[in-house]
């Protein structure tokens, strides 16, 4: 990092490249285009999506806001679909294709990949904003359709503190987002600007944080993927739905939501005695945004249940245990 303060270039520089490769490299895809967020991400690959004003993006209707905000925010429907209130992803059975329906925008969430194999025939964007380092069947997520849109906040595998990026193999879409994260220019500030865009440039600063990690992914990955662990074995035996990857995929763990009944209050006592417990995430149509969709009994059910236990890697076999024998007392007992 010193070395990019003194380079000079701080922004725009070879240190986004880099990190580009690296991202590119391990979504298994041609192209990765750094920008300021997962949220950016999301908003220029919807909108490189080319689509007229009206038409609908099917988004699942349990998963961060993010998802639906950048299709509403571009003039088009987001649809929402409930969920399997099992797996939390969106449910391939809900699914209905309509006239005007032009795109799935599927989410890995919590870093679970999607039933690919179940999905309808839409053009897929991927909201793997939590699935770096995840695999369906062998493949990496971030590669799976048109195009995938990663998020570097602290709480993913790979943070930049804020950051995000478009992964695609498709030449013009990559060109598009290229353009449309820099005001509409191909490159820094020629004399024209062939179409406008905005500024969603990821620093040079930020991008040489991003390296070393994107690096050691595997190292990281396996790491999240023995806390998984521990916290599986020391729950089993509950009556607690785990989380857990299908057969044949790799789970990213970008975090650990499980389900429990009574769920705010095994919250609260939880937060009582130190633990940084969690609410998953949101149930969309349960907010004023998105409240005229009608009912989503899987979002709703999964809301009121999702649990995100402390995840991070330096946690100790100590912390787990501690974590596990609060939730023991809390859940058997009651
Ligand atoms: C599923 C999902 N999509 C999008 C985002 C937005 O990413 P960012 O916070 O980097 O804008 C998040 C962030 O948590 C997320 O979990």
């Amino acid at each position: 990092m010193a070395g990019v303060l003194e380079s000079g270039m701080l922004t725009m520089g070879p240190k986004v490249l880099e990190f580009e490769a690296e991202i590119a490299r391990l979504c298994e895809v041609e192209h990765a285009l750094a920008v300021t967020s997962g949220t950016a991400a999301l908003h220029l690959a919807v909108l490189a999506a080319a689509l007229e004003p009206g038409d609908e993006v099917l988004v699942p209707a349990y998963t961060f806001p993010a998802t639906a905000n950048v299709v509403a925010l571009a003039g088009l429907k987001p649809v929402l679909v409930d969920v399997d209130p099992e797996t939390m992803n969106i449910d391939p059975a809900q699914i209905r294709v309509g006239p005007r329906t032009k795109l799935l925008l599927g989410v890995h969430l919590f870093g679970r990949p999607l039933p690919l194999h179940e999905l309808p025939d839409v053009p897929l964007l991927e909201d793997a904003a939590g699935a770096l380092g995840a695999r369906y069947r062998g493949r990496a997520c971030g590669g799976l359709g048109i195009a995938g849109c990663l998020s570097f906040h602290p709480r993913k595998i790979v943070t930049t503190g804020e950051g995000g990026a478009v992964t695609t193999s498709d030449d013009s879409f990559a060109d598009v987002v290229r353009q449309m994260r820099n005001h509409g220019w191909r490159s820094l500030a020629p004399a024209d600007l062939p179409a406008p865009g905005l500024n969603y440039r990821l620093s040079d600063i930020l991008c040489a944080v991003g390296i070393p990690q994107a690096r050691r992914l595997e190292e990281l990955l396996t790491a999240r993927t023995r806390i998984a662990a521990g916290y599986t074995s020391r729950l089993e035996h509950l009556p607690v739905l785990l989380p857990r990857a299908d057969e044949g995929d790799v789970h990213g763990w970008q975090a650990y939501v499980l389900q429990v009944d009574d769920r705010d209050r095994v919250l609260a006592e939880l937060r009582g005695q130190g633990i940084e417990a969690q609410i998953g995430t949101y149930s969309l149509p349960l907010l004023g945004a998105y409240r005229d969709q009608g009912e989503f009994p899987g979002a709703r059910r999964v809301f009121e249940r999702a649990l995100a236990l402390p995840f991070h890697t330096r946690l100790s076999d100590g912390d787990l245990d501690r974590v596990a024998e609060a939730l023991d007392k809390l859940v058997s007992h009651h």
